[in-house]
């Protein structure tokens, strides 16, 4: 992509990814445009960060809807406002219909708090202190239908510390999430990366794992 990527990043709740996203544009680091953020909770802390940095803003409850699908396509309308080139989901806590992926194709991004495959879903960090694992991290991924299964991009290592508690491993999880979100943004936004076939192809070669930063 030779002009700006235009971005819309949607979010459900704090927004601190949304957050190092905004520090990464402002301060240069990342070349995309941030057109829009979008929340199905008014309540989102990330809507005030958002409103702050001077971005639009844009908020539809699921709960005034009667199925998933008809959200979604309000959702899409409204996002198609926008004309986004790229979908960041900075904790956005709702399935995704497949009209919605399909619409969307090659185009949506997710970060997922695990080192996928391992620990897809909810509650990531527990389950991984209950393993007793020695790794842990977070994973930038291409998003297709499947949940938390679409082509990996970008994953951040972390070494599990004896006797931490899971709050604690969230937090070391986040920070780190912060740096390798925008980054992996990034190389998909210059069109470094793409998504073709149902895979990530990076630098014209098609990649069958993703990179791995080890903090
Ligand atoms: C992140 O930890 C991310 O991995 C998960 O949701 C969390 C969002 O946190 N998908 P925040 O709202 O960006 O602070």
């Amino acid at each position: 992509m030779t002009r700006q990527c235009k971005t819309a990043i949607l979010i459900s709740g704090s927004g601190s990814n949304l957050q190092a996203f905004i520090d990464a544009v402002n301060c240069g680091d990342l070349d995309l445009k941030i057109s829009v953020v979008f929340s199905n909770n008014p309540d989102a802390y990330g809507l005030r960060r958002a409103e702050d940095a001077g971005i639009a803003t844009a908020c539809i409850q699921h709960s005034d809807y009667l199925d998933r699908e008809s959200f979604d396509n309000a959702v899409i309308a409204e996002l198609d406002r926008f004309e986004p080139d790229l979908l960041i989901l900075a904790g956005f806590m709702r399935i995704l219909s497949p009209a919605f992926v399909q619409h969307y194709a090659g185009k949506i991004l997710n970060i997922h708090p695990a080192l996928l495959p391992m620990y897809p879903g909810l509650n990531t960090h527990q389950r991984v202190l209950d393993s007793g694992d020695k790794w842990h991290g977070s994973t930038v991924h291409f998003v297709t239908e499947e949940l938390d299964a679409g082509p990996r991009i970008l994953q951040g290592r972390i070494a599990t510390i004896e006797g931490e508690t899971a709050d604690e491993l969230q937090q070391r999880v986040q920070s780190i999430e912060h740096q390798i979100y925008p980054q992996a943004a990034n190389w998909v936004g210059s069109g470094r990366v793409r998504f073709l076939n149902g895979d990530v192809w990076i630098d014209g070669e098609c990649a069958g794992e993703p990179e791995v930063l080890t903090f």
